[in-house]
């Protein structure tokens, strides 16, 4: 039989791109998600890649009392994966009761339930908005959680600090957070890939928009930071590698290959990327020009930060292994369907 696994917010970018990766690895998986923010067209994508229809149940982790169906309904379940969450960090500033109560209630709601149907582990997906601009960079798991700037980025915080404060309690099972930098691109097929809401906040979304004609320019935020050509710099890894890192994750939480009840991963590349070679980038790994004009800094943008993933080199035994150019591509690709 196949262990059942329930991937919260699988319709959506990191969600549907690791539920494919789960089936692939032969894992039962079962998405749960409400598609405030996503569609139920994504499950023909994952079941066109894999071959098999992943079940789903259109469910509000904030509803307990549909997350108690589904237990009941697919008995055994033996491990979580947690992205169902709101991340946009503007729109958490402007409605933030919102952002509390998605972002928490659900996490709350899936750890009082673990317990009473013997679910073995939780994978939660965290952010590396945790480290706020670290004072060393390459930054590792060890830096210091500095203040939020935005109630997204808090909300992130608190749920690392439930799961901590459970599992200190004694709770009976396993968790494992993970510490995304920016995820980019899509899946190879172009059947899978980000779906931004209206106009998109993130940059590669917007990048790939305009380059398809449909913005008229892009804005890079600030060439004035103190950094080589003085945009901002990030980590950007590559969606299928990041998907994948959830597969090794539940294995060691499963399979108890670790002694320790809850571990904390970063997942980058390592290398830091300003926005300015990022676009650069694309422009040549796909021949097509990206219109853009330096406008004035985002507010609470940091100015750069990056990954030291050595500890999920070793520890978890992944790594990101995708070039910036082919995931660049797969971005382009993805933009050229939706269009
Ligand atoms: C943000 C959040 C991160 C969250 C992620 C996913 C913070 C500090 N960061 O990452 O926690 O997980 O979104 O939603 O809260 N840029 C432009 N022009 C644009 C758009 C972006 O120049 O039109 C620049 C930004 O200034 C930044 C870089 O591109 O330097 C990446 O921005 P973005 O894709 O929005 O991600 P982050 O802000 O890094």
């Amino acid at each position: 039989m196949k262990t059942k696994i329930v991937v919260t917010g699988g319709t959506g970018y990191i969600g549907s791109h690791t539920a494919v990766e789960l089936q692939n690895a032969g894992y039962e998986v079962i998405i749960v998600d409400n598609l405030s923010n996503s569609n139920a067209d994504v499950i023909r994508g994952i079941e066109k890649i894999t071959g098999i229809r992943p079940a789903f149940e259109q469910v509000d982790c904030r509803d307990k009392e549909g997350l108690t169906g589904v237990f009941k309904k697919y008995s055994g379940i033996q491990g979580i994966i947690h992205f169902a969450a709101s991340k946009a960090v503007g729109e958490s500033v402007q409605k933030p009761l919102l952002y509390y109560r998605n972002n928490i209630v659900s996490l709350l709601n899936l750890l009082e339930l673990m317990p009473e149907f013997q679910v073995n582990g939780i994978v939660f997906s965290s952010s590396c908005t945790v480290y706020g601009q670290p004072d060393h960079l390459p930054v590792d798991e060890t830096a210091p959680i500095l203040p939020a700037s935005s109630p997204y980025g808090n909300t992130k915080q608190i749920d690392e600090e439930i799961i901590r404060d459970v599992i200190h309690a004694g709770a009976p099972y396993k968790s494992i957070i993970l510490r995304y930098f920016n995820p980019i691109g899509a899946h190879p097929s172009a059947e899978i890939g980000e779906l931004p809401n209206g106009i998109p906040q993130n940059l590669v979304p917007f990048l790939t928009q305009t380059a398809a004609g449909i913005r008229k320019e892009l804005s890079v935020f600030g060439d004035d930071y103190n950094t080589p050509d003085g945009s901002c710099i990030r980590d950007y890894i590559n969606v299928v590698d990041l998907a994948k890192a959830h597969v090794i994750a539940v294995e060691r939480m499963l399979k108890r290959q670790s002694e320790t009840q809850l571990e904390y991963f970063n997942l980058g590349t390592g290398k830091g990327v300003s926005v300015l070679e990022l676009i650069h980038g694309f422009e040549k790994a796909t021949g097509v020009k990206v219109p853009h004009t330096i406008v004035g800094r985002r507010e609470g943008d940091i100015e750069q930060i990056w990954a030291d993933p050595r500890y999920a080199n070793e520890v978890l035994g992944w790594k990101a292994v995708e070039t910036l150019d082919d995931t660049l591509r797969s971005a382009w690709k993805w933009q050229l369907k939706l269009k």
